[in-house]
């Protein structure tokens, strides 16, 4: 029997969530630090760390109590140990070494962007092993073969900026505030389709790496001063648009060069919906059967951070010590010294 805890404080959500290995996920909370960090155009590390500090306590109560469980039930602390900002990474760590001490839980680290991977197992619609994996989030962007827990081959990554990261430095050209990737997509609903046109960056050459950072300087080159909203929103959807059919075409010839017919998308831009929907195409077109998880599991949570501890709570840590990496290669894991039961 494992009911684990799992505790997110990579970057600006603060987040806890149990999952328990009979009855699945039992509760999951969040409170996101977006508001705070709005003012300043992006996260600023000291002041997430201070809020996480802040509220870790409460929210893990809160996570509790909507779980119907003591803290004394709990087999496992599974936490953020990377990559992410060290500062708020200490803070999610700190909290679980001391709750797994106090509790006499086993400690888990857990690799974030593992959780990210793993993420869509939390919903009935999951992928069985081996899959192709894309991950995109505001830091990473690769596709991976996964065949297994921690059994990852990197088939292709950035070169440059990650998806999430381009946009939300095109949105903050369109002057939209922070965070902007979600925001560009709301404006791109109502731009025009054919308006603008703007390169699939590295398509027209063999191999699986992307190239983000050009897209956001032909944005840049190609917005006019006086700009008006509609403009924007052309500009805005010709963007997405790249993007995703860079994505998706790159998908493809992994999906090709594998013969792998199951993928999975990961990661906060994972949430974009002319993402989901151009890979529910390729679906359609029986290219492969797709995976995502609810986009609330594709950005930063808990429960797929509950989730990745739980499946390798073999890997408990001694109590007393906390593992805290701002880097992190994804590579550098390996399977589970158990399978977990
Ligand atoms: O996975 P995530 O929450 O955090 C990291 O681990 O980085 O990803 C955050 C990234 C941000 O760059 C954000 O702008 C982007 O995901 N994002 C989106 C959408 N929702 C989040 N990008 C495009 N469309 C969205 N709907
Ligand atoms: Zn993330």
């Amino acid at each position: 029997m494992a009911t684990i805890l799992g505790i997110e404080t990579s970057c600006d959500e603060t987040a806890a969530a149990v999952y328990d290995g009979e009855r699945g996920l039992l509760a999951h909370v969040l409170h996101s630090q977006a508001a705070m960090h709005a003012e300043y155009g992006g996260v600023v590390p000291e002041l997430a760390a201070r809020d996480h500090a802040g509220r870790i306590h409460a929210l893990v109560a809160e996570t509790l109590k909507a779980a119907g469980l003591k803290q004394s039930e709990l087999t496992g602390i599974a936490y953020t140990a990377g990559p992410g900002l060290i500062g708020a990474l200490l803070v999610g760590g700190a909290f679980a070494a001391g709750l797994a001490a106090a509790t006499g839980a086993s400690l888990i680290p857990v690799h974030h962007l593992e959780g990210h991977l793993l993420a869509p197992m939390l919903e009935a619609r999951r992928p069985e092993f081996p899959f192709l994996a894309l991950l995109v989030s505001g830091g990473h962007t690769m596709i991976a073969r996964v065949d297994g827990v921690g059994r990852y081959q990197i088939l292709g990554e950035t070169l440059d900026d990650a998806a999430g990261e381009a946009f939300d430095k095109t949105a903050k050209a369109l002057g939209l505030p922070y965070p902007g990737g979600p925001q560009l997509a709301r404006l791109a609903e109502s731009g025009t389709s054919g308006r603008f046109r703007f390169s699939r960056p590295m398509t027209d050459r063999p191999g699986l790496e992307f190239s983000f950072s050009g897209l956001k300087t032909a944005v840049l080159t190609t917005l006019p001063k006086d700009a008006d909203r509609q403009t924007k929103a052309d500009i805005a959807l010709a963007f997405e648009e790249a993007v995703t059919d860079t994505l998706a075409i790159k998908c493809q010839r992994a999906l090709r060069e594998t013969g792998l017919k199951r993928l999975v998308v990961a990661g906060g831009v994972g949430a974009n919906k002319r993402l989901r929907e151009k890979f529910a195409r390729l679906e359609q077109a029986g290219e492969a059967q797709m995976y995502f998880a609810r986009p609330e599991f594709c950005t930063d949570n808990a429960a797929m951070i509950a989730y990745a501890g739980w499946a390798r709570q073999a890997e408990a840590q001694a109590a007393g010590s906390i593992l805290a990496r701002a880097r992190w290669p994804l590579h550098e894991l390996r399977p589970p010294t158990k399978e977990a039961a």
